[in-house]
């Protein structure tokens, strides 16, 4: 099975020339390694360059210079780019035009580099929130007095199953304190129909050092006699709504795997994935991966 990409290669004509555009004018990391040789670092990846006739082995089938087409997510906004390529003689061949990046919508520009490879530069764009749907369900923030009835749909999925972390049904007692520290810092909302709690969420900090308060976590859980009704949906666009009123910049969706269905509604209001951590914890006995979610709130 595939983890992650670790690094592609580019075959390239004059060595000289493409440190100096990747290195110089695209700003990515240049490092030597091996005897002579480079390679363009960026975040946890590389991309390895091979000059033409190098003498490299193994190397692709047909290995070319200016035959890829890349694209690379930018820090900061494209226009700045466009200002930077403009003063180094460098020429935009098309764009900003809307793209669909691997992490949601981007805004792209066009260029060549050295060898004439295609070189897409993109900013990530930040999807607007829905607003919150009219839905059959009465949404409320949540007090201490829920906390029975939260258990209720908790307590099966700790004892049940790998979804949530803990190995005991916390006590009432210990849940009303959770409703009153999250409340207190950020938000716990309910769902109710007919005077029932079907569901609730809730957000709560992401790391305890001051910085991290751009950053929140979220979680949600729907009794299943309330699953597929739109009623997790209502209750995240409440509190995303809620988190980006407050200056929350990310939230954050963490899921143990596997999840289906909490992949798919993540994904359905706009969360990526950012990160995987293999055999991040233990439950029933074995291992279980666990896969970091984030919605940028602007
Ligand atoms: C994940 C969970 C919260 C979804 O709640 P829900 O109220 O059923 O979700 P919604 O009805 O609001 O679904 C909104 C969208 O999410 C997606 N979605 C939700 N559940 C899905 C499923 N089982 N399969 C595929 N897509 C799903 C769909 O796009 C859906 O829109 P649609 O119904 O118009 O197609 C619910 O299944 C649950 O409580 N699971 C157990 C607890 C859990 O895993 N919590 C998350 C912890 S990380």
């Amino acid at each position: 099975m595939i983890r992650s990409l670790d690094h592609l290669v580019l075959t390239v004509a004059d060595l000289q020339a493409t440190l100096h555009f990747y290195g110089k004018i695209l700003g990515l990391q240049v490092r030597s390694f091996g005897e002579g040789r480079f390679a363009l670092h960026f975040g946890a990846q590389k991309i390895n360059l091979h000059p033409v006739g190098g003498g490299l082995m193994p190397v692709a089938k047909v290995p070319q210079a200016g035959s890829a087409d890349l694209c690379f997510l930018i820090r900061g906004t494209l226009e700045d780019q466009i200002d930077a390529l403009e003063l180094a003689g460098i020429p935009v061949e098309l764009g900003p035009v809307a793209r669909s990046g691997a992490s949601g919508a981007i805004r792209s520009i066009y260029l060549r580099d050295p060898d004439g490879n295609l070189i897409e530069l993109a900013e990530p764009l930040v999807e607007p929130l829905p607003a919150v749907p009219r839905t059959a369900f009465q949404l409320r923030p949540a007090t201490t007095a829920d906390a029975a009835a939260c258990l209720e749909i908790y307590a099966p999925i700790v004892r049940g199953s790998h979804i949530s972390f803990e190995h005991d049904v916390p006590s009432q007692v210990e849940f009303a304190a959770r409703i009153a520290r999250y409340r207190e810092s950020h938000a716990w909302w309910i769902a109710e129909r007919e005077g029932e709690v079907v569901a609730y969420a809730y957000a709560c900090p992401h790391r305890e050092r001051a910085a991290y308060a751009i950053a929140a976590e979220v979680s949600v859980y729907v009794a299943p006699q309330a699953h597929r009704e739109g009623v997790a949906r209502a209750l995240y666009l409440e509190l995303l709504a809620g988190l980006q009123q407050a200056g929350v910049h990310k939230a954050y969706a963490i899921i143990t795997l596997p999840n289906p269905s909490s992949l798919a509604f993540h994904e359905s209001l706009g969360f990526r994935p950012l990160a995987q951590f293999p055999a991040a914890g233990r439950k029933f006995d074995r291992l279980w991966d666990v896969a970091w979610w984030v919605r940028e709130l602007g």
